[in-house]
């Protein structure tokens, strides 16, 4: 298993290229299953969750074409898949797949709305906590399929096709908000969906649908309206900038100081991190390239922060604060109130020399001056990039083990900051 080996101590100055949203292109993927025409997706980023998914789809059928590189063509620039999803050969997504992707799941939604019936596993729990399905289920229930679950597994029939319907989600979910849109994109009549998750990834998803002749008002709002079409057609669409990337990138920066420029990130995605961050004492400034990040000297202070739905603060981007936090001037709270479970970090930052300890769901960060290198692991995609980040501002080597955790979402994360002046390199093993 390959790992990352940090020696930490350089600021970070230069230039790191924002890659396409991870968290858009795996449903913008999913919704090709709307459709028998082809839909052409760009800025793709190259993922392990990327790649898995072009898997997942394959056996349903789809047929995945990947651009290639040219000579000249910039290094960081996103894919472009060409999906072709005109015959679906199989209406089953099976345990080995969907276990080891959750979002994977979602295929439910448009298998559903096209084919009048889908097998999908359920996803069982996951590092980051339970995380049940029961809103997507409710969502097609309301929208007139019959659910059963069976052996680990949810059969959803709508043999007549589904009908327009009112859904009120009880919490804020980006999943559930993704499925009950694809539905009722194909459902005869009007659909209505409240408290609906305003996340961009919703409204990138929802702006490709409506490329594809789908009809959506007011996505981006808690209510959004979906007057169900017959049929989807052709499209091309560019996903948009990963916010948890720059996110990720900006909290580096302030964690080691330094002057970098986040290269076509959107401000306007993560205004409630970038204020948090200007809090820390970063200095942060939107430009025409992107966003351009810098801390000197100065330390940096403690926040009192708590996650939420979008446009708050979010989860993905918690363990990532909480490392900044761990040198700040005094003590932090940080609270999660998304994922019950999403503290795995808190061991294995101490293990750097952090001090943080739980109460309840807020973690209370007591700053220290120094940092000193470890061998650290984490068990899900954001932990492992905080590691990162308290890496880069430890004194001494730190050994990130587990690397895959990186890789489903990270695009080519050392070379990124290697090119900004950090030590950090893979080692394969
Ligand atoms: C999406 O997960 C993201 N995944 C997550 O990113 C992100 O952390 C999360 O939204 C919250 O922003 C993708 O976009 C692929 P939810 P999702 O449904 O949709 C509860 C990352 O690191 N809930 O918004 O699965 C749930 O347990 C990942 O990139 C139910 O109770 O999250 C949670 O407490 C990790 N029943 C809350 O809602 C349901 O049926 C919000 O979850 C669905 C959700």
């Amino acid at each position: 298993m390959d790992k990352i080996r940090i020696v930490g101590g350089n600021e970070l100055k230069g230039t790191i290229p924002i890659s396409g949203a991870k968290n858009a292109a795996l449903p913008l993927m999913i919704a090709s299953l709307l459709t028998e025409e082809k839909l052409i997706l760009e800025n793709v980023p190259r993922l392990a969750d990327v790649a898995l998914l072009q898997r997942i789809l394959g056996n349903h059928g789809v047929d995945i074409t990947t651009n290639g590189k040219r000579n000249g063509d910039d290094p960081y620039a996103g894919q472009t898949l060409e999906i072709d999803a005109r015959v679906i050969v199989d209406t089953i997504a099976p345990y080995e797949l969907v276990s080891k992707m959750r979002a994977s799941f979602w295929v439910v939604g448009p298998l559903l709305a096209r084919m009048g019936v889908a097998k999908v596993s359920l996803p069982g729990g996951c590092a980051i906590g339970t995380r049940p399905v029961d809103f997507h289920l409710d969502a097609l229930r309301a929208l007139g399929a019959d659910i059963e679950i069976d052996a680990g597994y949810v059969l959803a029939k709508a043999p007549r096709g589904l009908t327009g319907a009112r859904i009120v989600f009880p919490k804020v979910s980006v999943g559930a908000t993704h499925t009950a849109l694809m539905a009722a994109a194909l459902a005869r009549g009007e659909s209505v969906i409240e408290n609906a998750a305003r996340e961009p990834e919703i409204v990138d998803v929802a702006d490709c649908l409506i490329k594809m002749g789908a009809r959506i008002e007011g996505a981006g709002t808690s209510t959004i309206r979906i007057e169900g079409v017959p049929r989807l057609k052709a499209a091309r669409h560019a996903v948009l900038p990963d916010r948890i990337e720059t996110g990720t990138y900006a909290m580096a920066t302030a964690m080691t100081g330094g002057d970098v420029m986040l290269a076509g990130a959107r401000p306007d995605l993560l205004e409630d991190a970038l204020e948090t961050l200007r809090h820390a004492g970063a200095e942060i400034d939107a430009t025409n390239e992107g966003i351009r990040v810098r801390r000197n000297g100065a330390g940096i202070l403690p926040v009192e922060v708590s996650t939420a739905p979008y446009p708050g603060f979010p989860t993905d981007l918690q363990a990532q604060l909480m490392a900044l936090m761990t040198k700040a001037k005094g003590r932090s709270r940080i609270t999660e109130t998304i994922f019950e479970n999403r503290f795995m970090h808190v061991q294995e930052l101490a293990r750097l020399g952090a001090r943080i300890h739980l109460d309840g769901d807020t973690a209370v960060v007591e700053g220290v001056e120094r940092l000193t290198g470890a061998p650290v692991m984490a068990t899900d995609l954001r932990a492992s990039v905080s590691l990162v980040i308290a890496g880069l501002a430890a004194e001494g080597e730190t050994m990130v083990q587990r690397v895959y955790h990186l890789d489903r979402g990270f695009e080519k994360l050392e070379e990124k900051l290697s090119r900004c002046g950090a030590e950090i390199e893979r080692i394969s093993g």
